[in-house]
């Protein structure tokens, strides 16, 4: 098994609480994600967050982003400040983007909150673009992209930003599987560019999120309780099934697929 130890807590959501007028959606949500240190890697996080359609997971992405405030319950970063707006970069499922603004000058304004790229943000967008073949997209408007196109540009966007959280609400729909490929090695690169990068990921593509991930959350409804709750938490690493390259032949990795379908 590949030896890491799990330090100081990153992020920790108590007590979660979410309702709309008399329906509970989100129902004591509980969980932490700490930091992995690995020998001789900078290892960030990884977490999918998994659930049927309508169970809930935007909901909680907008809260653990800041973006929603729960009923009752907080977000605690690993400062023990409750998590604000704009601490995170955050990717959502209709990737949005200044309609008026070109895809070029989008991304400059996010990597300008990046002290980190002073002076070379230009050359940093280039490179992404290229990475993303989307080149030929920087001079155009968010209208005229393509869903696949416009998914890619909000990934550069947030990517541009710099902040050690990612949260990305179903990053690998309308990929082609090419693009799927990229997608998921740009990914890992990001977890692998800082110990403390921590990326989030709801996904209905449990293969592709599983196998990228070292921890699963399965959000989902228990028997006679209203609202969805994690149900179960699934260390990889734990299992061997983290950070290893064609991983979905294993054996291990297809029964885990299944245990984690059983529990939706
Ligand atoms: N503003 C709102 N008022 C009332 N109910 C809402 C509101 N926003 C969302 N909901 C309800 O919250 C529940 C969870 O919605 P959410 O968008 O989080 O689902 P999801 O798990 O992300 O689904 P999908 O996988 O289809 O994206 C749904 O039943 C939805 O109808
Ligand atoms: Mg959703």
């Amino acid at each position: 098994m590949t030896t890491c130890i799990k330090k100081e807590i990153l992020l920790k959501a108590e007590n979660i609480n979410l309702s709309y007028d008399d329906k509970i959606i989100l129902r004591d949500i509980n969980f932490c994600i700490k930091d992995i240190v690995r020998m001789d890697v900078k290892q960030g996080q990884v977490v999918s967050l998994i659930g049927r359609s309508g169970i809930g997971k935007t909901q909680l992405f907008k809260i653990l982003s800041g973006l929603q405030k729960p009923t009752s319950g907080t977000v605690k970063l690993h400062n023990n400040q409750t998590v604000k707006a704009g601490d995170m970069g955050v990717i959502f499922q209709n990737y949005y983007l200044f309609e008026w603004r070109t895809v070029y000058y989008s991304l400059l304004l996010a990597a300008k909150q990046n002290d980190v790229l002073k002076g070379k943000e230009k050359e940093t967008i280039e490179q992404y673009a290229a990475d993303f073949n989307l080149k030929d997209e920087l001079k155009k408007y968010p209208q005229q992209l393509s869903g696949g196109q416009r998914q890619r540009a909000s990934i550069i966007q947030q990517l541009l930003k710099g902040s050690d959280f990612l949260l990305l609400d179903e990053p690998f729909s309308g990929l082609d599987v090419c693009m799927l490929d990229k997608v998921t090695n740009l990914l890992l690169q990001v977890s692998t560019s800082d110990e403390l990068k921590t990326l989030i990921i709801v996904s209905h593509d449990i293969i592709t999120s599983v196998a990228i991930s070292d921890t699963v959350l399965i959000l989902g409804s228990e028997n006679g309780k209203p609202g969805a709750t994690i149900k179960k938490e699934i260390d990889l690493i734990e299992r061997d099934l983290a950070w290893k390259k064609d991983i979905k032949q294993e054996k291990a990795f297809i029964e885990t697929v299944e245990e984690i379908k059983d529990c939706l």
